[in-house]
């Protein structure tokens, strides 16, 4: 009886973080982006940056999600994680950091670009 009701629990919490995902895609379209890292496109945060943000961390750090209590929604929640450091230390894996995304680290040129991003002041 108790494994059924766990696995009762397992499958509906399952089918509401798909729903929530599905939801969260249409309210926040990736606007037709590929995630090519192409660092020739213009390096502001709606151009690239935000792309960066949709792709590898909102699914944690959306503002229902909030995992370590960390949003990256908007232009100025990211560049007041940028400003202290902080999100270049995750990405880049440092220690003293949380290394994030958890799993995987970015692709090389991702980091590049958010650094470009950062070095260049943080453009909206
Ligand atoms: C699979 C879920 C997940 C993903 C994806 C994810 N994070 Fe996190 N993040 C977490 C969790 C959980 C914590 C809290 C960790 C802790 O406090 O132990 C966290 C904490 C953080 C913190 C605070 C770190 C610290 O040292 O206190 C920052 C900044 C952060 N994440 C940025 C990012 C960025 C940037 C990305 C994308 C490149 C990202 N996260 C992707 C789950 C995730």
């Amino acid at each position: 009886m108790r494994k059924k009701i766990s696995l009762i629990l397992a499958i509906v919490t399952l089918g509401l973080d798909g729903c929530y995902y599905d939801r969260f895609n249409e309210l926040h379209p990736l606007d037709g982006y590929v995630n090519t890292c192409d660092e020739t496109l213009p390096d502001n945060y709606q151009s690239v940056t935000r792309n960066i943000m949709l792709s590898n961390c909102i699914s944690c750090h959306s503002n229902s999600v909030r995992q370590g209590d960390v949003v990256l929604e908007t232009y100025s929640q990211v560049k007041q994680h940028a400003a202290t450091g902080e999100l270049m230390g995750v990405v880049r894996r440092q220690s003293g950091y949380q290394p994030m995304p958890p799993e995987t680290a970015l692709r090389g040129c991702d980091i590049e670009q958010l650094q470009q991003w950062i070095d260049n002041g943080m453009p909206e």
